[in-house]
């Protein structure tokens, strides 16, 4: 099961919405097959693996692992729980329970009336946190949402701003752009609060390194942002927040939300749109309401090694640090919301 974990990995950033999927085949104690699911839409992890099988007459008297129930369903291909009962696979061991409405223990009960020895739960708690977004989703019909920001060693994400004031004042070492580039290609959308774009002008794409760029998602409740910023160029999608209209512009798509629960209906919004996942990259204000909201579930806070004295102040997360990594010159704090 920790080689299926380690395959599954491997389809990271380019999988989504789909869960990361490894498997492996193992006859007389050696692994004769394995596989992972590669990208969005092609073949499960375990087709690979039955694939890779050079003797398929040895598939009857081997054992398959999987991270996730194999599905039950037709979508994009095939299911996969009638896959490995048609070769007639006698022992199948299971991480995590599949929470898509669509599976949710169907493959397990299909393998099982097919005679198949089925054992769920091996490194449970590992299989479910490689999938966390996939089962955020599914469960509190919602994405995950990691929070990030860069602060000052003396707790400050901006200097303050003299006369309107543009461009990024960095904090964090330049290196460590490429760290935050691949978490942005990791996860299925980003979000940044109408100042940011104002002040800041970020592109919120993965230009620094290899992988998709997330849909991009800007809050401008009364529409005041022009076009002019990079965000709106056509580089990837983005979505506009705001409490005035639904509309289609070309890449730009506008998305009225409600006034009395912004947050709850924007992250249902994103649920929506199938996007599993939310990488919030501040402003302060932005990233404060939700933590207000406790609509949160992971925090990563790069602190640089740099004072401001005095300037825009960090969101307070009212959580223990769970982990600290010493990166380039900066420090990288991990919290959770549980
Ligand atoms: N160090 C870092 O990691 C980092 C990252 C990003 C930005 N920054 C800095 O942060 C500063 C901007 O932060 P900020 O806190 O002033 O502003 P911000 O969070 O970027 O934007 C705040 C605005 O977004 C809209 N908004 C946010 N949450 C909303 C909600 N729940 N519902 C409706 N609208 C919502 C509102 O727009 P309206 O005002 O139009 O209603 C609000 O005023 C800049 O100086 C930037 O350089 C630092």
């Amino acid at each position: 099961m920790k080689r299926c974990l380690e395959l599954a990995q491997k389809g990271i950033n380019h999988v989504a919405p789909n869960p990361m999927v490894g498997s492996v085949i193992v006859y007389n104690n050696k692994i004769i097959g394995e596989g992972f699911h590669q990208k969005f839409g092609e073949s499960h992890a375990e087709v690979n693996a039955i694939k890779s099988v050079k003797d398929k007459s040895l598939l009857s008297k081997s054992t398959l692992y999987v991270n996730l129930e194999p599905c039950a369903h037709t979508g994009k291909t095939p299911p996969c729980c009638e896959l490995i009962s048609s070769y007639n696979i006698p022992k199948v061991f299971i991480g995590s329970i599949d929470l898509n409405s669509k599976v949710d223990g169907k493959g397990i009960a299909h393998l099982k009336q097919h005679g198949t020895d089925v054992k769920s739960g091996i490194l449970k708690k590992e299989s479910d946190w490689l999938n966390r977004r996939f089962f955020t989703y599914h469960q509190k019909k919602r994405p995950y949402v990691i929070l990030k920001w860069a602060e000052t060693k003396d707790g400050f994400i901006d200097k303050n701003r003299k006369n309107g004031e543009k461009g990024v004042n960095w904090i964090s070492h330049p290196n460590t752009k490429i760290v935050s580039h691949n978490w942005r290609a990791q996860e299925a959308s980003i979000l940044v609060g109408r100042k940011t774009v104002e002040i800041d002008n970020p592109s919120l794409t993965t230009r620094e390194v290899e992988g998709e760029n997330p849909v991009r998602i800007v809050l401008d409740p009364n529409l005041s942002l022009s076009n002019k910023y990079h965000i709106f160029n056509d580089e990837a999608k983005t979505l506009i927040f705001n409490y005035n209209k639904n509309e289609n512009q070309n890449t730009n798509e506008f998305i009225k939300i409600s006034k009395n629960n912004p947050i709850n209906d924007i992250l249902s919004k994103l649920y929506q749109f199938e996007l599993n996942s939310v990488i919030i990259e501040g402003g302060a204000s932005t990233i404060q309401h939700f933590i207000d909201e406790s609509a949160w579930d992971e925090a990563r806070v790069i602190e640089g090694n740099i004072k401001f004295q005095e300037g825009i102040i960090s969101p307070k997360l009212n959580r223990k640090k769970h982990s600290s990594l010493e990166l380039n010159t900066d420090t990288i704090k991990t919290y959770y919301n549980d």
